[in-house]
């Protein structure tokens, strides 16, 4: 930990410019994209991968998130990535707890927060911890956790951190499903089903120049279809405040949803631009 903050203000002394790039390991192509926009932003890539305990609720699936640590470094060391920083729970949180955390305030508690209650909070908190640790001048972060991408952003600019958030777009298999540690959970047949979410958001994208409601009924008509998808929200929220856009609205938008396929809860978004009904 001191090793890392020493070795960052080193390169930094010597005017290198510093990019993390935080994940929970578990690997894919979505972290090696941001591993790829890291490189090109900095002259220093540090990949930190920690399973953060304080962003699992009691009942979600901390024990079974995947843990493939060598495999990971092995193609972090392909990349070319300078530093992982691999950290214990024990070395992240000594007393077993932490007393102080960061909180994310309304829209972290609405959907993946209504659904997984304090979730943002641990996110954000660790995040200032690995921000505070490594000190880049860079955090690259996915698309993919849209809700994510917006509280931390929020945090940094509320809380004044001195480091700049960088946002890579959501990469998806050939057929649409966004990639995600979780798919490898999948069975074939729920993979198939697993595909209704991008091809319900397309369906959004393709109605949007008819409004929300055709939006939303394009893409509920897609998901409803899929007898193996259980849907939990489906929204459209405004990118400046994450909340729901209301009727009339025009402009940017973002449709967000989350599923459990199986066993397997799975989130996408996509960004669309509204129109209003007649305009
Ligand atoms: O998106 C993730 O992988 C995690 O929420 C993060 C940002 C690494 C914090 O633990």
């Amino acid at each position: 930990m001191s090793e890392l903050r020493s070795g960052t203000a080193d390169a930094r002394a010597e005017g290198m410019r510093i990019a993390l790039v935080p994940t929970l390991g578990a690997l894919h192509d979505g972290h090696f994209a941001l591993v790829r926009r890291a490189r090109e932003v900095a002259d220093l890539v540090v990949v930190s991968i920690f399973v953060n305990p304080l962003q699992f609720g009691p009942t979600e699936d901390l024990d079974r998130y995947p843990r493939t640590l060598e495999a990971d470094v092995a193609q972090l060391e392909q990349l070319g990535v300078d530093w992982v920083f691999a950290p214990s729970v024990a070395e992240m949180y000594p007393s077993g707890t932490i007393q102080t955390r960061v909180t994310a305030g309304e829209v972290g508690s609405l959907y993946e927060g209504r659904t997984r209650t304090g979730h943002f909070d641990g996110v954000l908190t660790v995040v200032s911890k690995l921000l505070n640790i490594a000190q880049p001048d860079v955090a690259v972060f996915g698309q993919k956790d849209a809700q994510q991408v917006f509280l931390v952003k929020r945090m940094v600019a509320d809380l004044n951190l001195p480091v700049t958030v960088e946002v890579v777009q959501t990469v998806r298999e050939q057929d649409g499903l966004a990639l995600s540690s979780r798919n490898r959970f999948l069975d074939a047949k729920e993979k198939r089903a697993a595909l209704g979410l991008s091809i319900a958001l397309e369906a959004a994208e393709s109605s949007a120049d008819r409004g929300i409601d055709a939006v939303l009924a394009a893409a509920q008509s897609v998901l409803m279809g899929e007898s193996m998808v259980q849907l939990d929200y489906l929204k459209v929220v405004n990118p400046e405040t994450f909340l729901p856009v209301d009727d009339g609205y025009q402009g940017k938008a973002v449709v967000l949803v989350a599923a459990r396929v199986g066993t397997t809860r799975l989130i996408d978004n996509e960004t669309i631009f509204l129109r209003g009904v007649g305009s």
